[in-house]
């Protein structure tokens, strides 16, 4: 080298190569809806542009983000399909997607957004308004045989490593969010809103589904918070605030005779407010070879609930489609632990088992459930297990 370089020069074309790498990896990396032909009016049909938006991330041999800014986006029922070049798509929403306001525009597809097959994707924020109002006052108005059955706002299904984080769900008409046939799934600080009497607009469903983590999450909506379907295992459910809603729910389970069953689940401090039940497993009165086992509930408050603890093995609207009414679902190792709080019926522990197949192994330990500041009562049918600590009300076990 004939010259040295001065250390101020050194320093400069130091940062212009930087700032050259941070400007092109920012680029490469990054795919806005806006570039894709978005609009943020809320009006103008923005399906396209982000399924574009999505295929030319998921044909990224590197990490990318799709970029959803501030506004409101109109969407109607899209699918993004997997298998993409790369496993690390994050989808980063400052704004609102909007589904049409007219619920027939959805179609009859069952979901609204669908993921699938995919490995590695990540939705950071964003509101999702599912507009299901007109499709709930059609289903509530006496003549709902003439009422679509209305979609899931969000479905991950046949995915792995999902994470969803700071997401918010309103006015889902059905489902606000399925995982159907995932395994690794992370959704925390989500927060879910729909009326109260709002028809099943089930808060988070699982199903098929391994190792998904539930967490900080906050649940108001018509039907059940969390609910958690056949050949569920290893679900960590933890720091909810449910209600109004039907609780967190096992079930039901039962319809087919050939079911994989639900096991290793968790559902620890949860608060429910004015729920129609607490923790709930159910079961349809019908055969099936299904089963659930090693469940912990683990630190609950009740708040006003009106079955804050309940195995229902009868289910069977209309008695219709159960022959015989034995449920088949075999249920055992269930531990009810630090359960306090009200109940707003009398009968505030209610083991309903299947006369076939009894419940065994259920374990209550340091449970305090009052009604209207007395003792509650617990009833018990076909149940086997043990009470430690203080119960109340008595145990019937
Ligand atoms: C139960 O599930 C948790 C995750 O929720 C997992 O960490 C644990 O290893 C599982 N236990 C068994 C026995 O599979």
């Amino acid at each position: 080298m004939s010259k040295k370089l001065n250390p101020l020069h050194f320093l400069i074309l130091i940062t212009i190569l930087y700032c050259i790498l941070i400007s092109s990896t920012a680029k490469a990396s990054t795919y806005n809806v806006i570039q894709f032909g978005a609009k943020p009016n809320g009006k103008t049909d923005s399906t396209k542009a982000f399924l574009n938006a999505w295929t030319k991330a998921c044909a990224s041999p590197n990490p990318v983000s799709i970029y959803v800014p501030q506004g409101k986006f109109l969407l109607g029922a899209a699918t993004f399909n997997g298998k993409c070049t790369n496993k690390a798509i994050s989808i980063i929403i400052d704004g609102t997607l909007v589904a049409p306001s007219d619920y027939r525009l959805t179609g009859n597809a069952g979901y609204w957004l669908k993921f699938q097959h995919v490995d590695g994707v990540s939705i950071r924020g964003g509101v999702l308004d599912g507009q299901g109002t007109s499709l709930w006052d059609c289903k509530n108005s006496g003549k709902s045989s003439n009422c679509p059955t209305g979609v899931t706002t969000l479905e991950f299904s046949n995915s792995k490593n999902i994470m969803i984080s700071g997401l918010t769900s309103m006015n889902s008409q059905m489902f606000h969010i399925v995982f159907n046939g995932c395994q690794n799934v992370m959704a925390q600080g989500v927060k879910i809103m729909a009326a109260g009497n709002s028809p099943n607009t089930d808060g988070i469903h699982v199903q098929m589904s391994s190792h998904v983590t539930i967490l900080k999450s906050n649940i108001r909506t018509g039907d059940d918070c969390i609910s958690i379907g056949p050949g569920t295992s290893n679900l960590w459910i933890e720091n909810i605030a449910c209600g109004p809603g039907h609780g967190i729910s096992i079930g039901s389970l039962g319809w087919e005779l050939n079911e994989p069953g639900v096991q290793n689940v968790t559902v620890k401090t949860v608060t429910f407010s004015g729920t129609q039940n607490g923790v709930r497993i159910k079961s349809w009165g019908r055969p099936s070879n299904g089963f659930v086992r090693n469940v912990f509930f683990q630190d609950a408050i009740m708040v006003n609930v009106q079955n804050p603890i309940v195995i229902d093995q009868n289910y069977c609207p209309n008695n219709k489609d159960c022959p015989g009414q034995a449920s088949g679902i075999k249920i055992s190792d269930v531990t009810y632990e630090d359960i306090h709080g009200t109940s707003a019926t009398q009968v505030a522990v209610k083991f309903d088992c299947s006369y076939k197949y009894p419940c065994s192994g259920l374990k209550l330990k340091d449970v305090k459930l009052t009604y209207k500041n007395q003792v509650a009562e617990a009833s018990c049918n076909h149940a086997g297990g043990a009470a430690l600590g203080l119960v109340q009300p008595q145990s019937c076990l």
